[in-house]
């Protein structure tokens, strides 16, 4: 028999059903009870609360467990392509050699975007931040895919905005980077795959002989897959929420990367170089900066550490940090930055403020130090993060759709004026 919760208000009991997941989690199911009994239920910030059930990504923040379609995140990270992942988190199978095949030709025959968009770039002030322009330029491209509007797309039609969409990111993303520098673009190398390509348009040269170091390829593909989704995150939920309007995919999209763009969010990568570079110019004094971090009047905190959900660890930090020692030795580069991080790092998770408050390194501690040995700047930190994370984003906005949710609309508390007469505003 399935599990019920009782709750008591006043004199009456509210029988509840409880919900149980794969993996165990129990909620307890809420949605009649304002019909029942009158009273909604208060959570602000969501913390407690279950806005979905989905079938896409799993985490255990209590133990550090962080799965993709139940493949965790330590294989898919160490034997996977982003693309691969891509195609899971959205498809929910891993593909077949031809399935695989077949997304990336599809993928590759959409990453040009249309030239009039080239003039968008004209019309940022130099030194505009890309996420801006990134948001802009994601939800432009529904004006340019007129067909994307159409009410009752079929799901066909639905899946080549999905693919346009994946394809032209990476060309977007990379070119907002070329236009920063005031250098002209490069179009894609369409027999390239997907982060070849990206990083060709990025960094190479207008040739076509420019050769793209496979390190830099295998790093850039294992920053991208620990990105790809992180369950109802705040982006996450923004993406869904504003897809349940009904929506087109870009303009949901487009207000997930506005979501992500927040320094408690997506934004902490930027974040923690600049404190890492901070610290490095002060000398590297590690000691006075952990002193800071704990001092309750100064308002310094330790970035790239702690995280709202994961109490034990961030599986992503554990293989980030392996793989930042990997790529900087296999490119040569002596990062004193990096030397900074650890010893942060040491110190903290042996000083009982940390200890006691489970303060962990997060995703963000070492891959903004990635991104620097890869020749990124710091203000493109985030964008890289949204490239990462759009495949995630697509999937939780296909699911949304498929399970036909309805759209979101939370209660609220009136804590407001009650009855207030108007007055003349000359005798105010
Ligand atoms: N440095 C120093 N003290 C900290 C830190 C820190 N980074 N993080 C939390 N604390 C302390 C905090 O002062 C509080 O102490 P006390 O109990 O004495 O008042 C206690 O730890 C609990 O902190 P909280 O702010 O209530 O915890 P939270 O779960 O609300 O916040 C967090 C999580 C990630 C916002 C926070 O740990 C933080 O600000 N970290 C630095 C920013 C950062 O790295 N953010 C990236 C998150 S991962 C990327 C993503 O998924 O979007």
């Amino acid at each position: 028999m399935s599990e019920t919760a009782q709750l008591k208000i006043g004199d009456k009991t509210y029988d509840l059903p409880v919900i149980e997941g794969t993996e165990g989690e129990k909620a307890i199911d809420i949605s009649k009870l304002r019909d029942q009994s009158g009273y909604v239920t208060l959570d602000i910030g969501y913390k407690n609360t279950g806005a979905t059930k989905s079938a896409i990504t799993f985490l255990d923040g209590e133990v550090g467990i962080l799965k993709y379609r139940g493949y965790s995140i330590e294989q898919l990270a160490e034997n996977s392509s982003f693309i691969e992942v891509a195609y899971l988190l959205i498809y929910g199978n891993l593909p077949t050699a031809e399935q695989l095949q077949a997304f990336e030709f599809e993928i590759s025959h959409h990453t040009l975007v249309h030239e009039d968009m080239k003039k968008f770039f004209d019309g940022f002030p130099s030194g505009s931040h890309p996420m801006g322009q990134l948001s802009s330029l994601i939800g432009a491209l529904a004006a340019f895919n007129p067909a994307s509007l159409k009410p009752g797309l079929t799901a066909e039609e639905v899946n080549l905005e999905i693919i346009k969409l994946i394809a032209k990111m990476s060309t977007i993303v990379s070119w907002i980077y070329k236009k920063s520098l005031g250098h002209p673009v490069i179009y894609p190398r369409n027999k390239l795959d997907y982060v070849t390509n990206f990083m060709y348009m990025t960094f190479g040269q207008r040739t076509e002989d420019t050769e793209i170091d496979p390190v830099v390829v295998s790093a850039m593909n294992k920053l991208l897959i620990l990105h790809a989704d992180h369950e109802q995150n705040c982006s996450t939920s923004t993406v869904r929420i504003v897809g349940s309007s009904d929506a087109n995919l870009y303009a949901s999209i487009s207000a997930g990367i506005s979501a992500l763009w927040g320094p408690l969010h997506g934004g902490a990568n930027q974040a923690v170089v600049e404190m890492l570079q901070q610290i490095k110019e002060d000398g590297g004094d590690t000691d006075k900066w952990i002193a800071k971090a704990k001092d309750k009047n100064d308002p310094f905190r330790l970035m790239g550490f702690g995280h709202r959900v994961y109490k034990n660890f961030d599986p992503r930090a554990k293989i980030i940090k392996k793989a930042c020692d990997d790529i900087l030795e296999k490119l040569g580069i002596n990062d004193e930055t990096l030397e900074i991080a650890k010893k942060l790092e040491e110190v903290a998770l042996n000083d009982p403020y940390f200890v006691e408050r489970k303060l962990y390194p997060n995703v963000d501690f070492y891959s903004g130090i990635i991104y620097t040995a890869l020749g990124f700047p710091t203000d493109m930190f985030t964008v890289l993060f949204a490239l990462g994370r759009l495949p995630g984003w697509i999937a939780q906005w296909k699911e949304m759709k498929a399970n036909k949710e309805p759209i979101g609309r939370p209660r609220q508390v009136y804590v407001g004026e009650t009855n207030r007469e108007y007055t003349d505003i000359k005798k105010r």
